[in-house]
Formats: structure tokens, C-alpha cells, sequence
């Protein structure tokens, strides 16, 4: 398929979860051959040389119309959002709503900030701060909470995490604290614990406490979640927690443990068999 002056593209950059190459390498095509059949335009996947795990998608449109009807096609949707749960995804090129020429690229003062912002995972006060390079940040333009634990992923100790966190935990009812610790794939962690409520049904666990603290600063691909509680045999998720940690993190490593030993070590899809997500939506 030629592409010509008027034609759009848009790129993504991929980093494809360790051992979720091959299940990438079929969704691409999959999307490919979606693409072509409906008369979208095309694909391409190219890998990083520097990188095993990374791919840059290129997505070359007929034209602006063709983009947004593939964008809005259910069959595309279902294919990007599997593609979210193998990956972390990053549009480097917008080509659709602009013109080629002024295509959206991730300039490099951009793509700066985004990593500082993905790495520390805070949100900023200002976005326009004037500061020299190495200053640091002092008054509003603080960064808000403490830092985060970011080791290589596999490196943390996320039983640790978990039984420091649970010492947070609120369980004034129940007296049953569990704390839970989720790695991302940059390894970062995010802690979490429950937290109980007068009007029982509003407590919240810690396993969603984690995930929802990783959301909320932008990340989206997960390896490992820890789970610890004081009990002998194993406190497993409860099956709300499993339903988000699912949707957000995939088929996640669950390690569960009490305060002095582990107690076992499961995949999400084998205490989620049969799972409702996205894809049947
Ligand atoms: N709990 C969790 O934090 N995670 C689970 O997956 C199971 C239950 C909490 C909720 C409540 O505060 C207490 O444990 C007893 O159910």
C-alpha cells in the first residue's frame, strides 16, 4: 500500500511485558490485518534494537476519517485494550485530528518531563517552574509525599512492603489487618492496607488501596502484588480485589504471606477463572 503527501501516521512506543512477547507479536497482527481489511490504512511493528521488549507501532491512516473509524471500531478497541495488559504504551505521534505535517511528536522537553514525572510519580504544583537545573524545589512547587521504592523489577522485597504496610491498616471492627504491596514493571511499589468504616460496606482493601495509589500516578503495568496477613493459612484477595487487580494488572504474580513466613504463591487467572473484563464488553 503506497502512502502519500495527504496520508496520516501515528506511532507508538511499546515496552512489551517480560514474556508477553509472542501474545504482542499476534495482537500486532491481528491489528494489522484488521486494519487492511477494513481499508484504515496499515501497520507496522519495528523492535528496538537497543531493546528486546521495546517496539515501535507505526499506524499509517488513509486519511483522518479512516484513523477515527478504526479508533471507534469494538473489534480495534478490544485488541488495544488486551495490548494495555501486556504493555506499557505511549503515543509518540498523534496523527489523527492534525495534520501530518504538525503531527504531535513527544518533544524532547516533553518526553523529559514525563519521565521525571513517571519516575517520581508525583504530581507537580506548577507546571511552568522556573528553576535552574539541580535547584531544588522549595514552597508550593514542593513535590507532594515521600519518595517511592524503585529497584529492578523482581529485586524488592514485596512481603517486606506488605507487612510494613499493614501496620497502617485501619481494622477497627474486624481487628484484621492485611497489607498488600504491588510492583510495577519499572519497579516501583506501591503499598497499601485496609481500611475499615463505621458503615461496614464502605471499607476498603489493600490490595485495591495499592492499585489505586499505581493508577492514580500512572502506571499501568504490574508484576507481582504481596498480600500479608496474621493468620496461619493463607488470606487470599477477596473477590472484589481480584476483579480490579485483573483489570488493571493482569495475570498478576500473587504472593501471599503471614507475618513471619510465606503461604503461598498463585497466578491471578487461577483465583479468577473465567474471568468478566473488557473483552466481552
Ligand atoms: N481485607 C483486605 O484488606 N483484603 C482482602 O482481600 C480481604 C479482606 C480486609 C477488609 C476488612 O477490613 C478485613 O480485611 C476483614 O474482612
Amino acid at each position: 500500500m503506497a502512502i502519500s503527501e495527504g496520508d496520516r501516521l501515528s506511532v507508538t512506543l511499546v515496552d512489551v511485558a517480560d514474556g508477553r512477547e509472542a501474545e504482542f507479536v499476534s495482537l500486532v497482527g491481528e491489528l494489522a490485518s484488521l486494519t487492511v481489511r477494513q481499508k484504515y490504512g496499515r501497520v507496522e511493528a519495528i523492535r528496538d534494537e537497543g531493546q528486546p521488549l521495546r517496539f515501535y507501532v507505526l499506524r499509517f491512516w488513509f486519511d483522518a476519517t479512516a484513523a477515527a473509524a478504526c479508533h471507534a471500531n469494538p473489534a480495534a478497541q478490544a485488541l488495544t485494550s488486551k495490548l494495555y495488559r501486556i504493555a506499557r504504551v505511549i503515543h509518540v505521534v498523534n496523527g489523527v485530528g492534525q495534520p501530518a505535517s504538525s503531527a504531535g511528536l513527544l518533544t524532547d522537553e516533553r518526553r523529559k518531563q514525563a519521565e521525571a514525572d513517571r519516575r517520581a510519580g508525583f504530581d507537580r504544583r506548577r507546571r511552568h517552574q522556573e528553576r535552574l537545573e539541580g535547584e531544588r524545589r522549595s514552597g508550593r512547587d514542593r513535590r507532594l509525599g515521600p519518595r517511592r521504592v524503585r529497584e529492578r523489577p523482581g529485586d524488592v522485597d514485596l512481603v517486606g512492603a506488605a507487612r510494613r504496610a499493614r501496620e497502617h491498616g485501619d481494622a477497627a471492627f474486624s481487628h484484621f489487618k492485611v497489607g498488600a504491596a504491588l510492583e510495577a514493571v519499572d519497579g516501583t511499589v506501591f503499598t497499601g492496607c485496609n481500611f475499615e468504616n463505621a458503615s461496614f460496606g464502605l471499607t476498603m482493601c489493600a490490595e485495591r488501596v495499592a492499585m489505586f495509589k499505581a493508577l492514580s500516578e500512572g502506571h499501568r503495568m504490574f508484576t507481582r502484588i504481596a498480600i500479608v496477613a496474621d493468620t496461619e493459612a493463607p488470606t487470599p484477595p477477596c473477590g472484589a480485589c481480584r476483579q480490579i487487580l485483573w483489570e488493571f494488572g493482569g495475570n498478576l504474580e500473587v504472593q501471599l504471606a503471614n507475618l513471619t513466613k510465606p503461604t503461598g504463591t498463585h497466578r491471578l487467572q487461577d483465583l479468577l477463572p473465567l474471568p468478566f473484563d473488557a473483552r466481552l464488553l
